[in-house]
């Protein structure tokens, strides 16, 4: 799921944003992107984008509305979006927008499922790129035939419609130009009978590239601190292996999307839970954490201030009410002192590297906080995973949530992109 963050405003200082080679100059044509979150731009002002260490970035986000196939940046201060588009072509970057996210995904079920629905949202969607002079649209549905944020519109044929619809998209003037691309599911989205597609090559034909959105795998909703984002989880005991970007591939690719097709999602941020210091620690130890420790939900931490929480409570979307997400930027986590400024862990932060999610945790055994996230060498691993079976590139949630390129130019030098 990306962009589950309330709109919580914090000072954060602007980071200077020093120059590089950019992707082509390594001479393939591969893929570092990432998504702006608009609803951060007071914080993450556009011209404080690394714009030249990206190929491509997609603005995050316009909705789906329930106005008849229209789209909404009401949310995400879509007025910055001419300016978005400027600075990325300054800087020979395509300029995107992505299309749904896990609160903006309500609609798309009724913009696909009648001819005259896909026609109308067709329309929609080129329009809007011509408006403001797009190169890319990148469809975040979360998620087809599978209910995301809990009152989504769903309909057993949505895989389907949605095939249909990009099918259209692409016999349109515009739409032959277009790069189109898809943030997806670890596995393939469901078919009508609600289980993973097996044929996903009409996709392939239709996308130039797809973002697994390889995070979110364990949070607070998982039995005990796992990781968020591994890249591996065969070698995982059984009850751990809850999907990672080896799975991930593995399953995509086994539907028929070409790994140069695929471009893997990497998480600038990481997910906080309150772990007992009787639960945290290998046997006999205070200084050695233990792997997949339970946490204590009730005594959820709150995590930095783009996760919203000092301001609960609150509803969602639907309605329903929001509880403590307890989500940390990865720049949060250098703000709120478990890191240092070069991201490593801050003194009196203990930490462990997990080797087969190839992720870190950091615990603050003084309040009981532990963090499951990424840093400068999980991104290098990923970096390492893309390169070695060849995926398309990678694309960061979000924009902003790095510091001081710390992860970026991580991923970016083990790809052979910088
Ligand atoms: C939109 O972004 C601009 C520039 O950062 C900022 O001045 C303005 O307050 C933002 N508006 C909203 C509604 O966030
Ligand atoms: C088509 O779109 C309209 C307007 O958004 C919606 O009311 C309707 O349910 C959609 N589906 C069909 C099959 O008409
Ligand atoms: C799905 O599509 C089939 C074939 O077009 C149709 O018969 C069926 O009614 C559709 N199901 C739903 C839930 O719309
Ligand atoms: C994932 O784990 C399996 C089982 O231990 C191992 O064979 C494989 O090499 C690992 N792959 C990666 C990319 O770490
Ligand atoms: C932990 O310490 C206790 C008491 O010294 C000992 O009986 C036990 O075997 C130790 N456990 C481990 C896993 O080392
Ligand atoms: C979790 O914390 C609450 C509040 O302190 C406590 O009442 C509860 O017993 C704890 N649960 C577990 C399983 O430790
Ligand atoms: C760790 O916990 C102590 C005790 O609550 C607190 O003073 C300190 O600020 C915490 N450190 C971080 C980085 O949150």
């Amino acid at each position: 799921m990306i962009g589950t963050g309330l709109f919580a405003v914090v000072s954060l200082c602007a980071l200077a944003a020093p120059t590089l080679a950019k992707g082509k100059d390594a001479g393939v044509d591969m893929v570092a992107t990432s998504w702006y979150a608009g609803y951060h731009a007071t914080d993450v002002p556009l011209s404080s984008i690394s714009w030249d260490k990206y190929t491509h970035m997609a603005f995050f986000v316009a909705t789906t509305t329930d106005d008849s196939a229209q789209l909404s940046t009401d949310m995400s201060n879509g007025t910055l979006l001419p300016e978005f588009v400027s600075l990325a072509h300054k800087h020979d970057v395509k300029a995107g927008i992505s299309i749904g996210g896990w609160t903006g995904s309500i609609w798309f079920s009724s913009f696909t499922d009648s001819a005259a629905n896909r026609t109308r949202f067709v329309n929609s969607v080129t329009d809007f790129v011509q408006k403001y002079k797009l190169d890319y649209v990148d469809f975040d549905w979360e998620y087809p035939n599978r209910q995301g944020v809990g009152c989504n519109t769903i309909n057993a044929n949505d895989t389907a419609n949605f095939l249909a619809f990009l099918q259209e998209l692409r016999q349109t003037k515009v739409g032959k130009k277009l790069i189109i691309s898809a943030a997806t599911s670890l596995f393939p989205w469901n078919d009508a009978t609600g289980a993973p597609m097996t044929d996903a090559k009409p996709f392939a034909d239709v996308f130039d590239f797809i973002e697994i959105m390889n995070y979110d795998v364990w949070g607070p909703w998982s039995a005990s601190v796992g990781p968020n984002a591994p890249i591996n989880d065969s070698c995982a005991a059984p009850a751990n292996q809850q999907g990672s970007a080896v799975a991930a591939v593995k399953a995509w690719t086994a539907a028929g999307m070409p790994t140069s097709k695929i471009v893997l999602g990497v998480p600038a941020y990481g997910h906080s839970f309150y772990v007992a210091p009787s639960n945290a620690f290998v046997a006999n130890s205070t200084t050695t954490l233990a792997a997949y420790p339970p946490f204590n939900n009730s005594l959820a931490p709150h995590g930095d201030a783009w996760s919203g929480d000092d301001l609960l409570p609150t509803t969602d979307v639907c309605g329903n009410a929001v509880g403590i997400g307890g989500t940390f930027a990865f720049r949060g986590m250098v703000e709120g002192g478990f890191l240092t400024a070069a991201g490593d862990p801050a003194s009196g932060i203990l930490s462990r590297f997990d080797d087969c999610s190839q992720t870190p945790y950091v615990y603050n055994a003084s309040d009981g906080t532990m963090i499951s996230y990424d840093n400068a060498q999980s991104f290098r691993a990923k970096g390492n995973f893309i390169k070695q079976n060849k995926l398309r590139g990678f694309s960061m949630f979000e924009t902003g949530g790095d510091f001081n390129n710390v992860l970026l130019d991580s991923i970016l030098e083990a790809t052979g992109m910088k």
